[in-house]
């Protein structure tokens, strides 16, 4: 068990590469090293730091999950459950689940960001998300030390939401997760139009789970910014979900913007395309912008820091709102302390 580091800079812990000092840092590899901590409930908990915004230096203990453990639970011909260690690296396990040719998570492969954090935000991707495969999560009480157990459907899992961004939020250390996947008669799902294309174009009329696997990082790589060449943390922004009267209205003005319907009779609209068609695609602003071939995607050319991100983010929110009275909801956790 190592010693807590001082006054260390998190660069190298948050994927957007911002570089704010924490007054504490423990590097957790044992559960029990949490039941040293002072404040315990006040402390800063990073995975892989995919999903924040430091906007400032912390003073407070800042906790960086490294716990490591992957180990099966049960076992059938068909199925299997694992367990997970919350510190594990996602697309480490997705490349795990791929080797051994279980099925079920393979839509999400290349999402940065650890096994704890993914049942926080419901990570997804072409049709996927984390709440079709998971069992459970267990999660550590802050208050009491104890572990809890949540089933699937206690974690109130939604569109990038979950009971631990809303009534259990910051109560909790998520410890581990459990997940399905199938060992065979995969149930693959190729309906995303990239997906259909990339398959299509290389024959692919029985894809294995490596394929869709291929596929989907190929697709990542064509648009999403690789972190640690271009500081990001994926999609900063939600896709706003809006009432079908609103939907008609905007539509008469803008015949251009694009929709799906969600299974609660509303309409989502892609975020991506609200921003780009106001002007903010590719757009450097000091030493942010958003990406050039992703506008949902907010960057670092290497100096920003977080408040100057939080501005542009700021900018972008409220020319949505001005032009087309949509609130872009912020994906990414905004840190202030
Ligand atoms: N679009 C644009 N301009 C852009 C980007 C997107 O017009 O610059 C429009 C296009 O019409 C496109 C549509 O938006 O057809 C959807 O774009 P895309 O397939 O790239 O997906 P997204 O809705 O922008 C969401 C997730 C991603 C996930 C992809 C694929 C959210 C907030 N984001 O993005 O998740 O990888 O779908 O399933 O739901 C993340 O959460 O960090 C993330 C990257």
């Amino acid at each position: 068990m190592s010693q807590p580091k001082i006054n260390l800079s998190l660069k190298k812990y948050n994927t957007f590469g911002l570089d704010v000092v924490a007054k504490e840092v423990v590097f957790l590899t044992e559960l029990k090293q949490l039941e040293n901590i002072h404040e315990l409930k006040n402390a800063m908990f990073i995975g892989g730091g995919s999903n924040i915004l430091l906007t400032q230096n912390i003073n407070r203990t800042v906790i960086i999950n490294q716990t490591k453990g992957i180990c099966t639970v049960t076992e059938d011909e068909d199925h299997i459950e694992l367990a997970i260690a919350s510190g594990e690296d996602w697309h480490q396990l997705v490349l795990h689940c791929i080797e051994n040719d279980f099925g079920g998570i393979e839509n999400m492969s290349l999402i940065p960001g650890s096994v704890g954090a993914a049942p926080m935000q419901n990570i997804g991707a072409y049709g996927k998300e984390i709440k079709d495969v998971l069992t459970y999560v267990e999660a550590v009480n802050l208050d009491t030390l104890s572990i809890e157990r949540f089933t699937n459907e206690e974690c109130e899992f939604g569109y990038r939401e979950s009971i631990f961004k809303k009534a259990a939020k910051g109560q909790y250390f998520i410890s581990s997760i459990g997940i399905r996947l199938t060992k065979r008669d995969h149930k693959l799902n190729t309906s995303y139009g990239d997906i259909e294309n990339y398959l299509a174009e290389r024959c692919f009329t029985y894809p294995t789970v490596r394929d869709i696997s291929n596929a989907v990082i190929a697709i990542r790589q064509s648009k999403l910014p690789d972190p640690a060449k271009l500081g990001n943390s994926g999609s900063f922004f939600k896709n706003p979900v809006i009432e079908p009267t609103h939907f008609e209205k905007l539509k008469e003005n803008f015949p251009e913007i694009k929709s799906y319907p969600t299974p609660e009779g509303k309409v989502k609209v892609p975020a991506g395309w609200l921003i780009e068609s106001l002007g903010w695609k590719g757009k450097r602003v000091g030493n942010t912008g958003s990406h050039a071939k992703q506008a949902l995607v907010l960057v670092n050319y290497g100096e920003a820091n977080g408040q100057e991100v939080y501005e542009l983010a700021t900018a972008i929110q409220k020319s949505v709102q001005d032009t087309y009275q949509i609130t872009l909801e912020m994906e990414v956790n905004v840190i202030t302390e």
